[in-house]
């Protein structure tokens, strides 16, 4: 089996952050979030990965991936944004006659992806797609699964949803489902749509098999998904304190990676702290990952995502639920409110209180 990730979008809805760098790329536990989807695919036993990227987000997506081991990325093309059905179409001498997973290059799964492969090709199914209970389903594809799990229906964003069973960011096919996508026409939002291939192959008398997500799925739309995505992700650290740490207290699972420096610091865990960073006279509390060559002195920090090369610095109250961009600085002068709930972007600058 092979795997398609389309990444060939921006991700408008994330918005600072995404202005200068596409939405796969951003971090989440200290790995861009493409870098989990391929790590999922990878082991699932999907080594073949074709990226779909679009000229805007090639460089990026290239540069997040490089140096992945153990898979074999190729990167197609995508030259309009014409939605994931024309994403799929736009891999289809990638696929050749090879059956093949798509893989929504801005979700995460806490248990990856073997469940919907194992279904789709246990069950002999003609397609396969992972489905996860919401309260509410209007802003995804929703399913309607019959007594043996098999989908009967799927309805795009639907006004008013038949069930409350989303499709999750997974899909399996067999290289004929190429048969239907080309016959697609676009959408009321303009799209060549995933969903409405499905729903063509349901009526064609296909089988779709509905596979529950296991654990935790998440959809990185909105700035709180990452930070929340995050949490999720360091839930699950491995701890090792490889860094130089000194006169400071590391509680919980904590991750000092080799070339971090720690110093007069409080870490309560779960917490990554990536190579080159500096801690100093600082608190760093539970689900804050902090990126490579970040400074973080004299400052309080905590469920929040940092990314590499930022500066958080003398600031007289903490900071919690903060997204900080690559390279941003936040730089405190005086007295504050006592919490800030901030979405810098890359290379910002904020100073409090000069
Ligand atoms: C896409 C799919 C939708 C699915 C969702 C999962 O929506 O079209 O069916 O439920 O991904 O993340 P989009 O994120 O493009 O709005």
């Amino acid at each position: 089996m092979k795997a398609v990730i389309p990444a060939a979008g921006f991700g408008t809805r994330l918005r600072p952050l995404t202005y200068a760098r596409p939405k796969p790329v951003l971090p989440v536990g200290n790995r861009p979030i493409i870098c989990h989807a391929v790590q999922n695919l990878a082991d699932a036993g999907i080594r073949e990965i074709g990226i779909v990227v679009s000229p805007m987000t090639r460089e990026a997506i290239q540069a997040a991936v490089l140096g992945l081991e153990g898979v074999c990325i190729e990167f197609i093309e995508q030259p309009e944004m014409l939605g994931l059905g024309h994403a799929v179409m736009v891999a289809r001498d990638f696929v050749g006659e090879s059956d093949f997973c798509v893989y929504l290059g801005d979700n995460l799964f806490e248990h990856g992806v073997l469940d919907f492969r194992r279904a789709f090709e246990e069950q002999q199914a003609d397609a396969a797609v992972a489905l996860v209970e919401v309260p509410d389903a209007r802003a995804f594809g929703v399913a309607v699964v019959d007594g043996r799990g098999q989908i009967t229906r799927l309805v795009e964003k639907p006004a008013l949803p038949l069930s409350n069973l989303a499709v999750a960011g997974v899909y399996c096919f067999r290289a004929s489902v190429f048969g239907i996508l080309e016959t697609l026409s676009p959408s009321a939002r303009g799209e060549y749509e995933i969903t409405d291939a499905i729903q063509r192959l349901i009526e064609q008398g296909g089988r779709v098999a509905g596979q529950r997500v296991r654990g935790w799925w998440k959809d990185t739309g909105r700035p709180l998904d990452l930070i929340e995505a995050n949490r999720l992700v360091l839930e699950g650290l491995r701890p090792g304190v490889l860094g130089e740490v000194s006169g400071s207290r590391l509680t919980g699972r904590v991750v000092v990676e080799p070339g971090a420096v720690v110093r007069n610091s409080v870490i309560m865990g779960p917490v990554t702290i990536a190579s080159g960073a500096r801690i100093d006279n600082a608190y760093i509390g539970p689900f804050t990952s902090v990126g490579r060559g970040s400074v973080i002195e004299n400052a309080e920090v905590e469920y929040s995502v940092i990314d590499e090369g930022a500066e958080i610095r003398d600031m007289s109250v903490r900071l919690q639920e903060c997204l900080i961009g690559l390279h941003a600085r936040v730089i405190g002068h005086g007295e504050l409110p006592r919490v800030h709930r901030l979405v810098l972007s890359d290379t910002s600058l904020l100073e409090f209180g000069c």
